[in-house]
């Protein structure tokens, strides 16, 4: 029988996951397909409930229900520790829970600049994907400050690090000593694709400017570290590749052809902005 995986999330009609995972399947000749559900906060139970009674084998889970999701599986060590999930695998009972973000964020950005072991970062965001990617920048010896809109998510996640917490008005004279900015916040992300919480005046050039965010594949960030002509600016469409990757293992026991992967987002971001 074919196997059905999803993701889920809200806004989810722009998710690239479904176009990335399919290519995997098709390369791979799996009878198995990868679809898009919008699921409101206040039904996540019943959509994991639900899949797993309809037998689905694997979801992920995406914007603003990573928090959410972890209460109605067994997570693991990593995810419970993280308080998120991004990934559910079904083939066990009860489903179990995983965070394939924080490990996705890592390899995006040591492909890129080596170890993050020492470097000054400055995260924008406290959110579900936000607390994954700052777990491992901790775990792998970053200097990290923490910088968001709501103080007491902030303050909670630096507190929980042993990190430092700032308010989004301080980024700018913080950003002076980091050598790392990570956008892990969903601003800047379609349709509200002019948004930014930093702009060029407020980076230098020894920058390196990551985005997690991945549509549109040029964020406004993207722009402006470009205009401020930083050292490095890493998008978006690789940490999902990676968190993408880590997920299929997870539900298939097999590695995942990350360039098949890449290609796939990347060719659909092509189309979309020509549109
Ligand atoms: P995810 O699970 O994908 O990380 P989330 O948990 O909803 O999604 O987190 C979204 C992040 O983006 C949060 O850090 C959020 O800040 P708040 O904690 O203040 O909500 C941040 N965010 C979203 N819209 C924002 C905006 N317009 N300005 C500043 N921060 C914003």
């Amino acid at each position: 029988m074919k196997e059905i995986y999803g993701v889920i999330g809200d806004p989810i009609e722009h998710s690239l996951s479904p176009v990335m995972h399919n290519a995997v399947f098709k390369e791979l000749n799996m009878d198995a397909i990868y679809l898009a559900f919008r699921v409101p906060r206040e039904k996540v139970k019943e959509a994991i409930v639900g899949a797993k009674s309809l037998g689905f084998s694997g979801l992920n889970v995406t914007i603003p229900l990573k928090e959410e999701a972890i209460k109605f599986v067994k997570p693991d060590e990593l995810a419970k520790e993280i308080g998120a999930i991004n990934t559910i695998d079904f083939s066990e009972d009860p489903p179990r829970g995983y965070n394939t973000d924080g490990i996705g964020a890592k390899r995006a950005l040591e492909e890129e600049i080596g170890e993050v072991k020492g470097k000054n970062v400055l995260m924008l965001g406290a959110g579900g994907a936000a607390k994954a990617i700052a777990f491992y920048l901790k775990k792998e010896g970053a200097k990290l400050i923490i910088a968001n809109r709501t103080e007491e998510r902030g303050e909670e996640l630096a507190k929980r690090l042993n990190a430092e917490y700032i308010r989004l008005e301080n980024v700018k004279s913080r950003l002076k000593e980091a050598d790392v900015l990570i956008n892990a916040t969903s601003v800047g992300m379609f349709p509200d694709d002019n948004a930014t919480l930093v702009t060029a005046d407020m980076m230098h050039p020894e920058l390196v400017v990551f985005d997690i965010v991945y549509n549109p594949l040029e964020t406004r960030l993207m722009r402006e570290a470009k205009k401020a002509g930083v050292k490095c600016i890493i998008d978006g469409v690789k940490m999902l590749v990676y968190q993408g990757a880590v997920a299929f293992k997870i539900w298939t026991g097999k590695e995942a052809p990350v360039e098949t992967m890449e290609r796939a987002v990347r060719e659909a971001l092509l189309k979309e902005k020509q549109k």
